[in-house]
């Protein structure tokens, strides 16, 4: 069949038809849109909200050229507070395109991870960590994420006791690399080695011994996973930094990092997968699995046989668990340094102890060590910033109207920044001297949504008690062991800001018996 052949004029007047209706089309609904948006603020009360000043109506260029600057200073966090105290506790800003709220208000942030948790997703974070993290408990949202979180949970309330054991282990390597004769160690860098340590023996029953290794100075051919993992995770923060310009970054090197990452954790599963088979046919024979040593991966093993799926809900853990808690520890031990006087309450409170490790119960007692390590989440928490991306029209309590007591609108689609670095400094809730370390204050503190270093709600970290117990386990022994810590690092605090919040010099410190 021939199409009738149409005289081009008449063509050209149908281009120009389809081409009107279609921005007739879209001029209604998006007319139609604002329409419905602004019936739905005004029935729930909302009024307007500060602006950060934009210049750039557009791409919001200006702002973008305004944090790399605060970020080549080192000052990312500190200007984003100046922000808040200058425009109020809660304002909107741009990225690149898509509109942004940001807050402080912890009844706000209470708002979004739990009383509206499903009007809330991650926004873009599986596309940035689905290249090493595949989909896991850290990257999924909706009913994947709840199945992931149905999963791993369980695992994290067996046995806390054998978790010590691991840790009393590795600090004979720790203590091995600490000079004693007056020379400046970095701890964070010893840290990171040791968390990465507990980590892949927690997880997966294999310690990639980092420490041992150092002590050696021996080089085995095993490609080097704490490498490997490290430069997979800068490719991660890389891809974040430019978010919807992720595409022109492409790193060949980063494949290989992620696939050395995926081999290495494979071996372990395979083997999981051998033990799994062994356990069925034990269980048939009617033995029973006690004596056997508890092992994160047998537990995810025994819930399903989908390889790939356990592997990447163990990297998935292993990236929310490794840097974190050694941040924890070296942003501690930095403030420690310049704090003699606390140093020494924490070692009086371990006295007891008589250079003994301290049982579980013993630990869970330590009050003062608990002060320390709730302060330095206070004051330099490890994930100082985050967000939620609204997937509906929705509303946020508080920060609209000239007083800010007001609800606020947030349209579909918006990204919602909080600030847990801004919210733990806000004087009205911490005092005048809330910009100070003092442990002490946690004497009679008791926060709610204001302090919030783990999150809260439905997705609040699930290794909790399993890093506190870490951190207080590494601090109680290092406290009774070396009775001086004395910073070697003339400068204040100066941020790391890379997935999680560290010290940008180290923690350059020297320990003497
Ligand atoms: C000082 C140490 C730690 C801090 C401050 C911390 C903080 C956090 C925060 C703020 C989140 C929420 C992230 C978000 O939803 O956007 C989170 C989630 C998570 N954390 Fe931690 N974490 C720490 C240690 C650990 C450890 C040691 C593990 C595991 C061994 C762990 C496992 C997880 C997991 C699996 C999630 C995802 C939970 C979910 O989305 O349902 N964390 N953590
Ligand atoms: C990991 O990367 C950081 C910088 O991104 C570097 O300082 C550190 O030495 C690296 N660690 C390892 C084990 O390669
Ligand atoms: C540390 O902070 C948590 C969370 O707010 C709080 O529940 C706990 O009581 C604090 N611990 C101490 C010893 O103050
Ligand atoms: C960082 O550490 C070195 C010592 O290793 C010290 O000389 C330098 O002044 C420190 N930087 C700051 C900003 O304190």
């Amino acid at each position: 069949m021939a199409l009738p052949t149409l005289p081009d004029t008449a063509r050209g007047s149908i281009a120009l038809y389809t081409g009107a209706v279609l921005l007739l089309f879209y001029f209604v609904t998006s007319l139609h849109r604002r329409w419905s948006q602004y019936r739905f603020a005004k029935e729930h009360g909302c009024k307007p909200i500060p602006a950060f000043p934009i210049y750039d109506p557009f791409f919001a260029l200006d702002r973008l050229f305004f944090m790399v600057k605060a970020a080549k200073a080192r000052k990312v966090l500190e200007t984003n507070a100046l922000r808040y105290t200058q425009l109020g506790d809660t304002f909107r800003a741009q990225r690149i395109t898509t509109p942004v709220i940001m807050t402080r208000e912890p009844q706000n942030v209470k708002t979004i991870l739990s009383l509206k948790f499903h009007d809330y997703s991650l926004g873009d974070r599986l596309k940035v960590f689905g290249p090493l993290l595949g989909q896991g408990i850290f990257t999924s949202d909706g009913e994947d994420w709840s199945r992931s979180r149905h999963m791993i949970r369980p695992n994290f309330v067996k046995d806390q006791v054998a978790h010590l054991d691991i840790f009393e282990e590795l600090m004979d390597d720790l203590f091995a690399l600490i000079p004693t004769d007056g020379s400046t160690v970095d701890l964070q860098d010893l840290f990171f080695g040791y968390t990465i340590d507990s980590a892949t023996e927690f997880l997966f029953g294999h310690n990639v011994r980092s420490l041992k290794k150092r002590r050696s100075g021996v080089v085995d051919n095993e490609p080097d996973f704490p490498k490997a993992f490290n430069y997979s995770l800068d490719n991660i923060v890389m891809n974040s930094r430019l978010g919807a310009l992720m595409f022109l970054h492409r790193d060949s090197k980063a494949v290989e990092a992620n696939r050395i990452c995926h081999d290495m954790v494979g071996q372990f599963v395979d083997k999981a997968m051998r033990v799994r088979e062994k356990y069925d046919e034990e269980k048939a024979a009617g033995e029973t699995e006690e004596g056997r040593r508890y092992l994160f991966l047998n537990g995810l093993a025994q819930q399903t046989g989908d390889r790939t799926r356990i592997r990447d809900e163990l990297m998935n853990v292993l990236l929310a668990g490794r840097d974190t808690t050694a941040s924890l520890l070296s942003n501690m031990f930095f403030m420690l340094a310049k704090h003699p006087e606390v140093w020494a309450k924490l070692q009086e409170e371990v006295a007891f102890l008589e250079g003994r490790g301290p049982t579980y119960e013993e630990l869970r007692n330590l009050k003062y060590v608990k002060f320390c390590l709730n302060e330095s989440l206070r004051l330099h928490p490890v994930v100082p910033l985050n967000s939620r991306t609204a997937i509906k029209d929705t509303v946020l309590p508080v920060g609209g109207g000239a007083d800010g007591r007001s609800p606020v609108f947030v349209p579909k689609g918006t990204i919602v920044g909080y600030s847990p670095w801004a919210m733990h400094r806000r004087k009205d809730y911490f005092g005048p001297d809330a910009e100070e370390f003092r442990p002490d204050r946690w004497a009679d503190l008791r926060p709610g949504w204001e302090y919030l270093p783990f999150n809260g709600g439905p997705r609040i970290c699930v290794g909790q008690q399993y890093a506190l117990t870490e951190a207080a386990y590494v601090t109680t022994r290092l406290a009774q062991r070396y009775s001086v810590l004395e910073g070697r690092d003339p400068g204040p605090w100066e941020e790391s800001l890379t997935l999680t919040l560290s010290s940008y010099n180290g923690t350059k410190v020297s320990l003497r018996h």
